[in-house]
């Protein structure tokens, strides 16, 4: 596929290298270009504005709060496929700024109507990320996915696939207030109860 990936930092990082090592044609665009053109040179990715309107998926790996601006500045036509995988922590963190009645997946679309958005890739730390799905001989760490257009669902799932990871359906955008909170719970377990930034939550069933 051809990803654009917009953010350059832990998780831009590590989503670059993955989807390089998936075979993915990379575009990348950050906001320091000192920081884009390493990162783009370092996995034969290109950094052109103008490709992103092109690309089959576009990665928004920009903090919350810098989410709007990194959408506005691609410029991407109508119907772009979006997987945003941010979530929305507060300054340590520990707690989300939005939740229950809404989420960060549907305000970023209610900012952005024409696009179309799925939550990805939230619950997965940058490191786990990095370091690749596998977690034991057995286990795969699963991407949750959350859209309302199948579109967006199926290429988020195939990206996901691609770079050998388990997908979790988890239903429309709306149950991203869910996998936000999902997201906070991992945050809390692998940093404030210690359990390192290796975890990655799951869902057992019956077999
Ligand atoms: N870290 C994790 O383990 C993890 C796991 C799951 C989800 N997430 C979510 O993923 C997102 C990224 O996390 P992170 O840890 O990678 O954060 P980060 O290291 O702070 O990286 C954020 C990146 O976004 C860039 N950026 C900001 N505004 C931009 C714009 N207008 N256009 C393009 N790029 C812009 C920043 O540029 P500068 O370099 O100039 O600051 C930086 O490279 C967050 O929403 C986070 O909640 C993180």
């Amino acid at each position: 596929m051809n990803v654009t990936l917009l953010g350059t930092g832990n998780m831009g990082t590590a989503f670059a290298q993955q989807l390089h090592a998936a075979g993915h044609s990379l575009n990348i665009l950050g906001r320091d270009a000192a920081k884009t053109q390493a990162l783009a040179e370092r996995f034969g990715a290109s950094s052109q504005r103008p490709l992103a309107a092109a690309s089959d998926v576009v990665v928004l790996a920009t903090g919350y709060g810098d989410a709007v601006q990194a959408l506005r500045d691609a410029a991407l036509p109508d119907g772009a496929v979006v997987i945003d995988i941010t979530n929305p922590l507060s300054a340590d963190y520990m707690s989300l700024t939005l939740g229950h009645t809404s989420s960060a997946a549907e305000q970023i679309a209610a900012a952005f109507p024409a696009l179309r958005i799925v939550k990805a890739f939230n619950t997965v730390f940058a490191q786990r990320l990095a370091a690749g799905p596998r977690v034991s001989a057995t286990e795969t760490v699963p991407v949750f996915i959350a859209a309302d257009a199948e579109t967006a669902r199926q290429r988020a799932a195939e990206l996901a696939r691609s770079m050998g990871f388990d997908v979790i359906d988890a239903g429309p955008l709306r149950n991203a207030r869910y996998l936000e909170p999902l997201a906070g719970l991992n945050i809390y377990l692998g940093y404030g109860a210690g359990l390192g930034t290796s975890i990655a939550p799951t869902w057992l069933r019956q077999s």
